[in-house]
């Protein structure tokens, strides 16, 4: 039984062996604590291992059975031998066959298929490949065929430190402000190393600085680079080039190192105040110059840069503050000196200022190095300047009454030359403006008279200007607008504000309101116009008509009586006085026609005998006559043309039709026959109101309603 035993573990055990092999560069070895022997895992396998292996045996570590280790870029002269392989079914009978597929088999690794001595023929590099899988397979050296299943392993190849460190970033650059305090980071940089990082020092990097002391230094693990020195100025030196150094093998010798250059440049802090230039500056001005012009610029230096180096501008003393100003260019950086108020030679010839240019940013860091500003004095001397005749106002404004008399005096302008010298003066009037030559002006002493009348009603205003020329040099002008005002007098007199035609019903009551007028007039008395009407003296006891003046300036016109009557008398002719309350007042007569008219029940005008009147729609009387007896022949033709079939028809309709012969006559519901069809008047069916018979039936309806009270 215990023989059967065994003879199954052998079948389900795989019994291979992979021998180890002492490798050339074992001491090199050494220190990583790697086991370079491979054994199988099997009990069986283990009690077979061979006088060779235990000698070397380093079972204690934990050996990995399926490994095998080759050192990358080995190069000797013969190729190296990584391992072997053995089979316990190997009796040494050399009936054994060893056979190797997988990566590389046969390529990069060759096996001596009797003994299982694996040599790698190629030169290896981990950083290109790290581990090879590879099978193992013990067969029939006659038959081939296979003694056990296939059994696979794996070649690492093993790190030397055959890469450098590398800064892939560099070259680095950095910013650091200026007057920055020891120890203040400025960067870090990495480099990397392709060795392994996890076995030996190959990839343990150590930083350090090789140029760029003192003012730098390095972290060596972290590679943290920190200003060194402190307080390093931007104005003194603004760039530093360091050079860093990177070393694998912990930074010990025999190590490999790379190198990358680290550009540092220092941020400016405001730490310089602003200086001017000079401390004295000098300008000089023509005292006719144009108030805004800039007269000088003054410049306050500042070492710093940007906005630490801009300054603002004041004027901080001196006997000129009122008349100039300073503004900031902050493009420039300077202060522009403008003028803010007129000089005048003749008053004050010279100005002193003192200017301030004062740091805007300020790094409280720093003001404690005294005040971040500056000041200097500005000396300005006014040049004199010929100038213009000057008018005692910049405009004029006279009022003259309409009725003034040719050459009265309407008003008088007046200008001097400001000038020490001081020319007399001459006026003129701008003839542009005063085309009509309505006006004149004295030359010496600018008196304006008139020259021609004046009519308020035509022109109210009469704008000008009035020239003034310096005799000693005439091209030293100055030109004045005087804007003269026509004032009203009361030289129009009061009339009918429109041309009034006023009906007269005859049927109207006595005491009803025939007309309404107003009046106008083109004067325009300071409190508006009041008009009084009256009627002509020997009128006023006319006994048809009388007035009454309404609250609202307006005038209406009334009857005085009834049974006016177009027979007797067709138009009145009414004169009205209208007065105005002028002083003195002006007045005018102007006539009212009323015409007499016939009316309806409720006052609508009906007819006045007038022919040529024209209808609101713009037909004329004759086409509406044409028109009405055009359809009176129609209706005639058709009545007519009725009754004649009646007589013709007779002796049928009392036969068979009396329908026909209702039809015809249902003018009128009592009556039947010839009598009634005669007695249709269609005149009195359409208007009912035309019974006064004074209007043909042609006209009637047609005269649209004017109301006897109309306005
Ligand atoms: C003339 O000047 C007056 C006052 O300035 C102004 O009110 C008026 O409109 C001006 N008239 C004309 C015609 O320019
Ligand atoms: C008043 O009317 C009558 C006729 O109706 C006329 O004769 C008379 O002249 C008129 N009087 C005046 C003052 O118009």
């Amino acid at each position: 039984m215990p023989e059967r035993l065994a003879e199954t573990l052998v079948d389900l055990w795989t019994p291979l062996i992979i021998l180890w092999i002492t490798l050339p560069t074992c001491a090199y070895m050494a220190p990583m604590n790697q086991p370079h022997t491979l054994t199988t895992g099997s009990p069986l396998g283990l009690s077979r291992q061979s006088e060779e292996l235990r000698i070397l045996n380093r079972s204690k570590r934990g050996w990995v059975w399926n490994q095998m280790f080759v050192l990358e870029e080995f190069s000797g002269p013969e190729p190296i031998l990584v391992g072997r392989l053995h089979t316990d079914l190997d009796p040494g009978s050399k009936k054994i066959k060893y056979i190797l597929s997988g990566d590389g088999a046969g390529t990069i690794f060759q096996i001596n298929d009797i003994t299982g001595d694996i040599h790698a023929i190629k030169r290896l590099d981990r950083e290109e490949k790290a581990e090879y899988t590879l099978t193992a397979q013990a067969v029939d050296w006659e038959t081939n065929k296979p003694l056990e299943p296939p059994s696979e392993f794996i070649i690492k190849v093993q790190d030397i430190n055959d890469n450098a460190p590398e800064f892939l970033n560099g070259p680095y650059h950095a910013t650091v402000p200026e007057m920055s305090i020891l120890g203040t980071s400025v960067t870090n940089v990495t480099a990397t190393d392709a060795d392994d990082p996890v076995y030996g020092n190959s990839a343990k990097l150590v930083y350090s600085i090789l140029e760029g002391q003192p003012y730098f230094s390095i972290e060596p693990e972290t590679a943290i680079i920190k200003t060194a020195l402190p307080n390093m100025d931007r104005e003194a030196k603004e760039e530093y080039l360091v050079v860093i150094q990177a070393k694998d093998m912990g930074g010990h010798s025999g190590g490999l190192s790379g190198t990358t250059t680290l550009t540092v440049t220092l941020t400016d802090v405001n730490d310089n105040p602003p200086k001017f230039a000079q401390s004295l500056y000098h300008f000089s001005v023509p005292e006719d110059v144009v108030l805004g012009t800039a007269i000088g610029r003054v410049k306050a230096n500042d070492q710093d840069i940007g906005e630490n180096a801009q300054s603002s501008y004041d004027i901080i003393d001196g006997d000129g503050t009122a008349l100039f100003e300073i503004t900031s260019d902050a493009q420039a950086q300077d202060g522009v000196i403008r003028l803010r108020k007129p000089l005048d030679f003749e008053t004050k010839k010279s100005y002193t200022l003192k200017v301030e240019a004062a740091n805007i940013h300020i790094d409280p860091r720093f003001s404690g190095r005294g005040p971040f500003k500056d000041t200097a004095t500005v000396k300005i001397v006014v040049e004199d300047a010929d100038e213009p005749p000057v008018f005692s106002s910049p405009t004029y404004l006279l009022e003259v009454h309409e009725n003034a008399a040719l050459n009265s005096v309407i008003g008088q302008v007046t200008a001097r030359d400001p000038d020490i010298t001081s020319s007399p003066i001459r006026f003129s009037i701008d003839r542009h403006t005063d085309l009509e030559r309505q006006f004149n002006v004295n030359a010496d002493d600018g008196k304006i008279t008139l020259a021609t009348p004046l009519d308020r009603e035509l022109s109210v205003w009469h704008n000008i200007t009035i020239i003034a020329t310096e005799i000693r040099n005439h091209s030293q002008i100055s030109r004045v607008p005087v804007a003269i005002k026509v004032l009203d007098v009361n030289d129009n007199a009061p009339e009918f504000a429109a041309e009034y035609e006023a009906f007269l019903c005859e049927n109207g009551k006595p005491g009803q309101v025939i007309q309404t007028v107003s009046a106008m007039d083109k004067d325009d008395p300071k409190n508006g116009h009041y008009f009084l009407y009256s009627l002509l003296p020997e009128m006023v006891n006319n006994p048809n008509f009388t007035i009454k003046k309404n609250e609202d300036n307006s005038l209406s016109i009334l009857a005085k009586h009834n049974g006016f009557s177009r027979q007797k008398q067709e138009v009145y002719l009414l004169p009205i006085v209208i007065s105005d309350s002028g002083n003195p007042p002006l007045s005018s007569t102007s006539t009212l026609t009323i015409r007499v008219c016939g009316c309806s029940n409720d006052g609508v005008v009906q007819s006045c005998n007038v022919e040529a009147y024209v209808l609101p729609i713009g037909l004329s009387m004759g086409a509406l006559i044409a028109i009405l007896a055009c359809i009176i022949l129609l209706l005639v033709i058709v009545v007519l043309f009725v009754t004649l079939r009646r007589h013709k028809n007779e002796p049928l309709i009392i036969k068979d039709d009396e329908d026909v012969r209702e039809n015809i006559i249902r003018y009128d519901d009592e009556g039947g026959g010839e009598e009634d069809t005669e007695a249709f008047d269609i005149a009195t069916l359409q208007n009912p109101d035309g019974i006064n018979g004074f209007l043909p039936h042609d006209r009637r309806g047609l005269l649209r309603g004017i109301p006897e009270n109309a306005a």
